[in-house]
C-alpha cells in the first residue's frame, strides 16, 4: 500500500484497528442511533453503488447493503487489515457487498462509479483531504450525493471531554498539535470541512449538527472504554500511563459518567455529530 498516509496505515493497522476489533460490538451498539442518523441523511435507495469510505468492522455497509437490495452493490473502502478482517467474516454470503484494502485518498477507482459515498467517521484521516476528496469526487457518478457523519468539537461531545479533562488534570495535557492534524477532531470545524469540499470541487454542501446519545452497555464499559479509545485513550498512551494509573483513570471516568446512567443501567452520554452532505456538480 502507498506511504502518502503512511503513519495513519500503521496506526490503524497496529494500534487502533487491534483495540476496536477487541472493543467488538459494543462499538456499534453505542454508535447504533448515530448510524440510524446517517442512514436517514443519506438514503440509500434501491439498486444504488455505494462505497463507504472507512468501512472499518463493516458496521455501516450491512445497513447500506440492506438498502440497496440485490440489485445494487456496496465497496467498503479501508486501510485496517484487522478490521477489514472483521468486516469480511461479518459478510459472509453477501454478494453485493466487498470490502477493498486501499487508501481512498489515491485509490485508482477506475472506471467505477458511484451513486452515494457514505461514511460513518471514516474521513477524518486524510493527510492531504482536498486530494482525497478530489479523488473520491472523480468516482462518483454525476447525480451522486456525498454524506458523511465526523465529531463535532470535544466540547459538545461530553463522553469524550469528561474523561480527557479527567487525564488532563492527572497527567498533563497533550503536546501542542494543529487542531486540523489527522485525527477524530478534525472535522469538528464546519467552515474547514466545507473549504475542503469546495476546493475539490463539491457543491450543495451542508453541514448540519445533530444531537445524538451514545449508548453503552454500562458505566464500567464506557469507563472501559474511555480508557482506551479517543482522546481520553490517546492521551493516556501518549503520557506512557502505567496500569495503576489507568486503573485509577478508569475509576474517575466511572464516577463521572455514572451521571449518565439510565434505570436499565445502560449508559445514554450526550454527544454531537456533524452530519455533511454535499453533490459532486
Ligand atoms: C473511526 S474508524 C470508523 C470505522 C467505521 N466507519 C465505523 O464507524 O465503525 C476510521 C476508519 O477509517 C479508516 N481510514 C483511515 N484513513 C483511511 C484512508 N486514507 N483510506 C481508507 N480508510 C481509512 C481506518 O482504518 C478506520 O477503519
Amino acid at each position: 500500500m502507498s506511504e502518502v498516509n503512511a503513519a495513519q496505515i500503521s496506526y490503524w493497522n497496529e494500534v487502533a484497528g487491534p483495540k476496536w476489533v477487541r472493543i467488538g460490538d459494543e462499538m456499534d451498539a453505542r454508535f447504533v442511533r448515530i448510524t440510524e442518523a446517517l442512514m436517514a441523511q443519506a438514503s440509500p435507495q434501491p439498486g444504488a453503488r455505494v462505497l463507504d469510505i472507512g468501512a472499518g468492522t463493516g458496521a455501516t455497509a450491512w445497513p447500506l447493503a440492506r438498502a440497496v437490495g440485490a440489485g445494487g452493490m456496496v465497496t467498503g473502502i479501508d486501510i485496517s487489515a484487522p478490521m477489514l478482517g472483521v468486516a469480511r467474516a461479518r459478510g459472509a454470503g453477501h454478494p453485493n457487498v466487498s470490502f477493498l484494502e486501499a487508501d481512498a485518498q489515491i485509490h485508482d477507482f477506475g472506471a467505477q462509479r458511484f451513486d452515494l459515498l457514505c461514511s460513518r467517521f471514516g474521513v477524518m484521516f486524510f493527510g492531504d483531504p482536498v486530494a482525497a476528496f478530489a479523488n473520491l469526487r472523480r468516482a462518483m457518478a454525476p447525480a451522486g450525493r456525498l454524506c458523511f457523519a465526523c465529531w463535532a468539537p470535544l466540547a459538545a461531545n461530553p463522553h469524550w471531554a469528561i474523561p480527557f479533562e479527567i487525564v488532563v488534570a492527572a497527567l498533563g495535557p497533550p503536546a501542542p498539535r494543529h487542531p486540523h492534524a489527522p485525527g477524530p477532531m478534525a472535522f469538528s470545524d464546519p467552515d474547514y470541512v466545507t473549504g475542503i469540499l469546495q476546493a475539490a470541487g463539491f457543491t450543495h454542501i451542508a453541514v448540519t449538527p445533530t444531537n445524538i446519545p451514545i449508548i453503552g452497555r454500562s458505566v464500567a464499559e464506557e469507563a472501559r472504554i474511555a480508557g482506551v479509545l479517543g482522546p481520553s485513550g490517546a492521551l493516556l498512551d501518549e503520557k506512557q500511563a502505567d496500569a495503576d494509573m489507568r486503573a485509577a483513570m478508569q475509576t474517575q471516568f466511572a464516577t463521572a459518567l455514572s451521571a449518565f446512567a439510565q434505570a436499565d443501567g445502560s449508559v445514554a452520554s450526550p454527544a454531537c455529530v456533524h452530519i455533511v452532505t454535499a453533490r459532486p456538480q
